[in-house]
This record gives structure tokens, sequence and C-alpha cells, in this order.
């Protein structure tokens, strides 16, 4: 099985990172109380992993269908799946914090946020690892670095 990391889409893990950073501002928001950044953070990371997402489900993952490269484990269903579940978590974090506003238990409110976190950080860093081991090398093998440029190119930060 090949590492993480071990392939030449390395755009798309730093997406992975950017991500993650985001996420890690908007908690440390949240822990000193700024209902204001921690949404606003929130709201950008939705922003940005819409468009990974989007990235992923319209130029990567029909290529890797194409090439017939789905394999146990690396389905199109089972990341169609994770994207789905990713975006309805966040959905759902977005709307906790917003409700944060006038709350007559705040400290309470926001340790029950960081619980529902802790989980969608799980989810998170669980389906970036089946692309980093699975979907990008997988891909790295059925395509040409003529082709990997052209995806580079397509790709929007
Ligand atoms: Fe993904
Ligand atoms: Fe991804």
């Amino acid at each position: 099985m090949s590492k993480p990391g071990s392939h030449s889409l390395t755009f798309v893990l730093k997406d992975h990172k950017e991500l993650e950073n985001v996420f890690n501002s908007h908690q440390r928001a949240l822990l000193a109380r700024d209902i204001d950044a921690a949404l606003g953070l929130l709201t950008r990371f939705q922003d940005a992993l819409d468009r990974h997402i989007r990235y992923e489900e319209d130029v990567l993952l029909p290529l890797y269908v194409e090439r017939q490269a789905e394999t146990e484990g690396g389905t199109l269903k089972l990341f169609q799946a994770e994207h789905a579940k990713l975006r309805e978590f966040t959905d759902k974090l977005t709307e906790l914090t917003a409700r944060l506003y006038g709350s007559p238990d705040l400290a309470g409110e926001i340790l029950a946020i960081f619980d529902r976190e802790t989980m969608f950080k799980g989810l998170f860093s669980h389906h970036a690892m089946r692309e980093e081991t699975i979907l990008f090398p997988r891909l790295d093998e059925c395509t040409t670095a003529v082709e990997r440029a052209r995806l580079l190119r397509q790709h929007v930060h």
C-alpha cells in the first residue's frame, strides 16, 4: 500500500491541510467565545470544503471511474457518501454555532459543539486518509504527467 503523500497530486493534499487549518482557527475563536469570528471561519471552511469536493467530484472522480481504478474501500459511491456526510455535518455545525448568539449557557453550548466537532474531525481525517492512500495514488498510477498537469490547471484554490 502506498504511503500518504507518495503521489504527485500534492496540490490536493494542500487543500486538506488548509481545510484543517481553517477549522482549527474556528475552534480557537469558539474557545475565545468570539461568535462572530467562529461563525465567519466556519463559513469560510464550508465554502472551501464545497470547492474542494466539487473539484474531486467533477474532475478527479470521473477520471478515476473512467480508468477503472475503483477498488474495495475506494469506490465512487463511498467517496460520494462521505462527501454528503461531511457537507451535512458542516451545515449542522454552522446552525449550532449561529445559535450561540444570545445563548443563556454559552460555555455549555460551546462544550457541546466541541464534542460534535471531535466527531466531525474524525470523519474528516478518515476521509482524507482514504483519499491519500487510495484515490490519489491510484489516480497517479493511471494518468500521465501531462494529464496530471491538466488536473492541476483545473484545480481552483
Ligand atoms: Fe473528498
Ligand atoms: Fe479531499
